[in-house]
């Protein structure tokens, strides 16, 4: 492997199987803009950047963002030209359906758009890879009982997908149920970060949750959402559509910090408590031991009935891969960690000996360590029955203050790639059932509490000059890539 990490291996598009799926990821409330055009209605995101201006670094928003929702044509037509034969975008719920339920109203202009999408990358040969939630919950749901603090979110999120499917699905394989529970709910729920904003002093520094009970419940709720998603799809539409649902954990590799008994239990906690707390109930019907005994009365139980229903329910997994952390063990109880709860009893480092884990990208919680996506594939094959595993993200971005012509020589940016596909390819060969990879992102757009600070696009925006898309060198460098010419960076 030292060899990829000096750029002496050349990568050719011909070595990855070839059905391989490369392509670009986006979400709707980061790209699509047009917040308040066409009937669309409020989604959570729309309410905390209004109400928490604060906690966005530049103050912003995603009212407006790349306004893709209106240039979605010429976008497709560079994802074309790149070469990448997939797109994945999440549906914005509060967009086709305003209230949140098809009974409270549909909004026939939401559907159009994303029927217009979908129709778009089909007739220009692009498979639509759908995440059915990216943490846009419709504003109607949150204020009604709460969202996903409240199990009345699983009737309405699965007939939320019911809807999607029947007016979808006939031309959408790929679905994915839901993007990173672990982030929506640490985040939103633990750290009051993101949107909801919830926490306690607990965790957070703020008093309208309960950073210790909250996000466990959040994402006990998701769990079950997922499967009634998947149950409902093998019942309705799996016959006639044949499609697949998956779900995307945030996946970040914890290498123990030390050759030590507890450094290494530490890792494997900290990977418990991170994918494990999704991937293990719904491979083997209940939350991972070390969870349930260090976690106690404060996680949720599932009832012998769920338990039975929620086993066995990946089809496959969508790995979030952007960077590691080394980890040991920790028994202080106020340190907030990646793991985002402190229950895990892990503590977190970004260097051994005052050496970092790898280098620091402009988005500066990535440290490239593209080993890390190897050993999380192979993790992920070990522990939850060798399911089919997509990359649905990774990526890196560059900060904003960087002039303009940094930005568009992004050359960090093609060696992330190139690393990270190296190793990618080498766990493929080595028995690894991996069927996609996607950049993110296709464009810069609004990286929800950095706002725009963080530019992780193919493609540059100039925000000043009419949302002016400008393809950086990496977007080259992927095209000579996707055309068959070997690359190294
Ligand atoms: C993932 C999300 O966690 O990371 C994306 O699925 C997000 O939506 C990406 O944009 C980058 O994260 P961040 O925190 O740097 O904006």
């Amino acid at each position: 492997f030292q060899s990829y990490l000096h750029n002496s291996i050349a990568l050719s598009r011909s070595s990855f199987p070839k059905d391989f799926m490369f392509g670009a990821a986006t979400s709707a409330y980061q790209i699509e803009g047009a917040a308040n055009t066409d009937g669309r209605k409020p989604s959570i995101w729309d309410t905390f950047t209004k109400e928490h201006p604060e906690k966005i670094s530049d103050h912003s928003s995603g009212d407006v963002a790349e306004d893709f929702y209106h240039r979605y044509k010429e976008d497709i037509a560079v994802i074309k030209e790149i070469g990448l034969n997939s797109f994945r975008f999440s549906i914005s719920w509060p967009r086709v359906l305003p209230f949140g339920r098809v009974s409270a109203g549909v909004n026939p202009e939401g559907v159009n758009f994303y029927n217009s999408m979908i129709n778009e990358l089909l007739s220009n040969g692009i498979e639509p890879f759908i995440t059915l939630f990216h943490w846009d919950l419709p504003q109607a749901l949150q204020d009604e009982y709460g969202g996903f603090l409240s199990p009345k979110i699983v009737d309405d999120y699965r007939d939320y997908v019911d809807f999607c499917f029947e007016e979808f699905g006939d031309r959408v394989k790929y679905w994915v149920s839901l993007n990173e529970p672990n982030y929506f709910s640490c985040f939103g729920y633990a750290l009051g970060a993101t949107a909801p904003g919830r926490c306690s002093n607990y965790i957070g520094n703020c008093r309208n949750g309960n950073s210790a009970t909250e996000p466990y419940i959040v994402i006990h709720h998701m769990i079950l959402c997922h499967a009634s998603a998947l149950k409902l799809y093998r019942l309705k539409y799996q016959a006639s559509q044949k499609g697949t649902i998956g779900i995307i954990v945030t996946a970040f590799w914890k290498e123990p910090k030390f050759d030590t008994i507890a450094s290494r239990k530490a890792a494997s906690r900290g990977l418990d408590f991170t994918i494990g707390w999704l991937l293990h109930p719904l491979t083997y019907g209940d939350y991972p031991e070390s969870m349930r005994t260090l976690v106690g009365d404060r996680l949720p139980k599932f009832t012998e009935e769920q338990s039975q229903m929620i086993k066995g329910c990946i089809e496959f997994v969508g790995v979030n891969y952007y960077t590691a952390r080394y980890v040991d063990e920790s028994t202080s109880s106020t340190s907030v960690n990646l793991s985002y709860t402190t229950d895990s009893q892990v503590i977190e480092s970004t260097e051994k000996n005052g050496i970092p884990i790898g280098q620091q990208a402009g988005s500066t919680w990535i440290y490239i360590y593209p080993e890390g996506l190897r050993e999380m594939v192979f993790y992920i094959k070990r522990n939850y029955n060798d399911p089919s595993i997509y990359i649905t993200e990774n990526g890196m971005a560059d900060n904003y203050s960087m002039s303009i012509n940094d930005l568009l020589n992004d050359s960090l940016r093609i060696k992330y790639h190139y690393l990270h596909l190296s190793y990618l390819l080498q766990a493929i060969k080595e028995g690894a059932d991996v069927r996609g990879y996607y950049v993110w992102s296709f464009l810069d757009d609004f990286e929800w509490e950095f706002g725009y600070t963080f530019r992780y696009g193919l493609t540059y925006i100039d925000y000043t000059n009419g949302l002016k898309r400008i393809p950086k060198s990496s977007a080259f460098w992927f095209q000579n890539f996707l055309h068959g010419e070997n690359v190294t960076t």
